[in-house]
């Protein structure tokens, strides 16, 4: 039986790794030996007053590191240590700001996990003539050679024109060109926030972002996502409490929930971030991927104040691997952002960024744009109607137009954290709304990113999930149980 830790409220250290300290510390010491039994995340958690997905996140750092495992339905054993010498690195990392670790979803024959393109529809072929040219090209060496922190300007001018076409540029903008939309996050982070400041985010939200902010000791204050996207009276009412920095949006497709902002609500975010003098840095990364309706006009487009910030980048439309995103803002800030990203890599790699510009201006991105929505738009009616058919009765979820992701909440008891575990021997993944949460936790929600999976792969697994969920939830009600089912972890 492992004594009751006593956490320190007042660290910086986050309760959960307060409490993966604790329990590694007993492992390591002997205290614990290999076999001995940890309690399940919902009784520990009951006995500390914590909220279960603490519990959990330390878990799933004890088990990255091998010293618990797993086994579905029977709770988490204490693994056999291996003697180890020289360097304790946990004890040497950094506490500050620490965000819970990454750890990858096991895999599954049928994962809904991954908010990433189908690798089986990238254009091979086009993609491999757009490199052949590029290196067979008179720019060769100069793309070899090291560049402007800005990007490649051939292609900052490609999508600088792109953007002032959609209205989105004026002409007291500039655009630096990122690593993806996640150093964009980071470099804005950097430059807008220091430590004890506030800022706004979705909630639930993508957890990159959510970690950006923790890492940096930033206190990210979660504003609930509706139907319609980021609820605007209540961001009305968290401007006034917080004060806060910035506040970052994504108005379109949000991940993880799918939800798009109507252009009402858009002008009313626009309207209380003016009054307040509130930084608004939109997210628009999904935009692109719109299967069905019609186009909304992005917050920078309906700004009248010139003073959004708007990030977006290549992965969800193309090709993720190749890391390359880009910020449009005030040319003050993109000043200022390049002079971050220069301290940070001196600039993103130029022949990604040439190969994509070929690939653009070529026509063959236009082609892949328009592949990608026609089967985009396939698996987003294939989605929608297996939920429909195959999720138990009194089960919610959202009905995006487009994107990669669908929010799920299953009718109580259900909990989707502890029904992963049959749901995987069933042969499907999904990851819980706890991954997501920021400060309101949902234990019925789950993401199901459908974007890289045919129809037949999402009906076959939804079926399977619906008889999980449907076994589990008639196993409940006949039991009685007022609460949620024994925990798997
Ligand atoms: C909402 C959101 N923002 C940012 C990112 C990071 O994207 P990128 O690959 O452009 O860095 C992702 C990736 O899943 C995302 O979903």
């Amino acid at each position: 039986m492992l004594p009751l830790p006593h956490f320190d409220e007042s660290s910086h250290e986050p309760i959960y790794r307060q409490l993966y300290a604790y329990i590694r510390g007993r492992i390591l010491s002997g205290e614990l030996a290999a076999g001995a039994r940890i309690p399940p995340t919902r009784e520990l958690a009951g006995q500390l007053g914590l909220n279960r997905a603490t519990v959990a996140s330390a878990y799933e750092m004890l088990e990255s590191e091998g010293l618990i495992r797993g086994h579905v339905g029977r709770g988490s054993f204490v693994a056999a240590v291996a003697e180890t010498a020289g360097i304790e690195w946990e004890e040497r990392f950094t506490m500050v700001g620490a965000s819970p670790r990454a750890t990858a979803p096991a895999e599954a024959e049928i994962s809904f996990t991954s908010a990433r393109p189908a690798e089986d529809l990238f254009p091979i072929n086009e993609f491999r003539q757009s490199c052949k040219e590029v290196i067979e090209g008179a720019e060769a060496s100069a793309i070899l050679q090291l560049g402007s922190p800005y990007g490649y300007a051939p292609l900052r001018e490609w999508l600088l024109e792109q953007g002032r076409r959609q209205g989105l540029v004026r002409d007291t903008d500039d655009l630096l060109i990122t690593s993806g939309c996640q150093q964009a996050l980071d470099l804005l982070q950097r430059l807008l926030t220091q430590p004890g400041d506030s800022v706004l985010i979705e909630d639930p939200i993508y957890p990159g972002l959510r970690n950006v902010f923790a890492r940096s000791d930033v206190r990210a204050a979660g504003v609930p996502v509706e139907a319609d996207g980021i609820d605007v009276e209540t961001l009305a009412r968290r401007v006034e409490r917080e004060k806060p920095r910035l506040l970052v949006v994504t108005p379109n497709f949000q991940n993880p929930t799918g939800a798009t902002m109507p252009p009402a609500a858009r002008a009313a975010l626009l309207k209380v971030a003016r009054d307040a003098g509130l930084i608004v840095v939109e997210n628009d990364i999904y935009g692109d991927l719109r299967y069905e309706g019609a186009a909304i006009p992005p917050l920078k487009a309906m700004d009248e104040s010139g003073d959004v910030i708007q990030i977006k980048s290549f992965s969800k439309l193309a090709f993720p691997g190749l890391r390359v995103g880009w910020v449009t803002g005030p040319r003050a800030v993109i000043a200022r952002l390049a002079e971050w990203k220069q301290l940070s890599d001196l600039h993103s790699d130029q022949l990604s960024q040439a190969v994509l510009l070929r690939f653009a201006e070529s026509g063959r991105l236009e082609a892949h744009r328009r592949r990608i929505l026609e089967t985009g738009a396939e698996r987003l009616r294939a989605v929608i109607g297996a939920c429909g058919r195959h999720l138990p009765p009194g089960t919610r979820f959202t009905r995006p137009q487009g994107g990669m992701n669908l929010w799920v909440r299953l009718p109580e008891p259900l909990d989707a954290s502890e029904l992963l575990g049959k749901a995987r021997a069933a042969g499907v993944a999904y990851l819980p709304g706890r991954h997501f949460a920021v400060s309101r936790t949902d234990p019925g929600s789950l993401r199901l990113s459908f974007a890289g999976l045919p129809p037949d792969r999402i009906e076959a697994g939804l079926a399977a999930l619906g008889r999980v969920f449907r076994e589990e939830l008639e196993r409940a009600l006949a039991a009685g149980i007022a609460g949620p089912a024994p925990a798997i972890v």
